[in-house]
């Protein structure tokens, strides 16, 4: 499947690199055509790597991840055109993270919004799914690699959408059995505000390694 990535930073590059290994052809969209991280990443990444600007992964893509900087995630967007979002799925991996009063970061919203409802609101024809933010990037990509089962989140308000999330999630190596669906996308303000005990985690364990496992009876 042809994918489109919003996001040259390392999420990124980790995710779609998966992706090629694991079939799919993928775009890297950037501001600019020619961004120094989606060249190098093209060079790496193999035949099925390519780049551009927001609006070419967009047009490429049947469907999208956005993996940009909480705080330009509108402006990406938005510079990929609405009507190019319309009627696909968005796979949203961003956080809300401020960090203009340095670390550890705020987030620029929360509590009674998220950053995946002010996304799906800004393109009511896209259908925005919230997934994979409550983990670092390498277990995203790879869920595998941690030793025991652990669970990624799905949230958005399309189920259509959330199914091809669910399959693309597969596709990382994700059993569907691991994959809670919170519901629709106000399930963003959990796991985006996740972020603060995730950094605490991280500080304690002293690398990004681990992830949540939901345990019932
Ligand atoms: N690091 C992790 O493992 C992890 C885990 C969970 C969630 N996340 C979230 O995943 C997202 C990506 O993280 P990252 O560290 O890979 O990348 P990042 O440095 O947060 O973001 C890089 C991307 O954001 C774009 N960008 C930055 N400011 C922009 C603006 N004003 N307008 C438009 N686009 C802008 C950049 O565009 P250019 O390409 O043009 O520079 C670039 O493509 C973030 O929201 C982060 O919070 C990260």
């Amino acid at each position: 499947m042809n994918i489109g990535i919003f996001g040259t930073g390392i999420v990124g590059r980790t995710l779609g690199s998966r992706l090629i290994d694991v079939g799919h052809s993928v775009k890297m969209g950037s501001r600019t055509q020619g961004n120094a991280n989606a060249l190098e990443w093209v060079a790496t990444a193999g035949d099925q790597a390519t780049e551009g600007t927001f609006e070419d992964a967009a047009i490429f893509g049947e469907v999208l991840i956005n993996a940009t900087n909480g705080e330009g995630a509108l402006a990406a967007l938005t510079s990929a055109k609405a009507e190019n979002l319309a009627n696909k799925t968005v796979l949203d991996v961003t956080n809300p993270l401020d960090l203009s009063h340095g670390f550890p970061p705020s987030l620029s919203v929360s509590n009674t919004d998220s950053l995946g409802e002010q996304i799906q609101r800004a393109f009511p024809d896209a259908h925005i799914v919230k997934t994979l933010n409550t983990t670092n990037c390498a277990v995203m990509a790879n869920p595998q690699s941690l030793p025991e089962m652990h669970n990624a989140f799905i949230a958005g308000n399309n189920d259509e959408a959330k199914q091809k999330t669910r399959d693309l999630l597969q596709d990382f190596g994700w059993p569907d059995e691991w994959i809670i669906d919170l519901g629709d996308i106000t399930a963003s303000r959990g796991t985006e505000a996740w972020i603060h005990l995730w950094l605490r985690l991280m500080q304690h364990f002293g690398d990004a390694n681990f992830n949540l496992h939901v345990v019932r009876p």
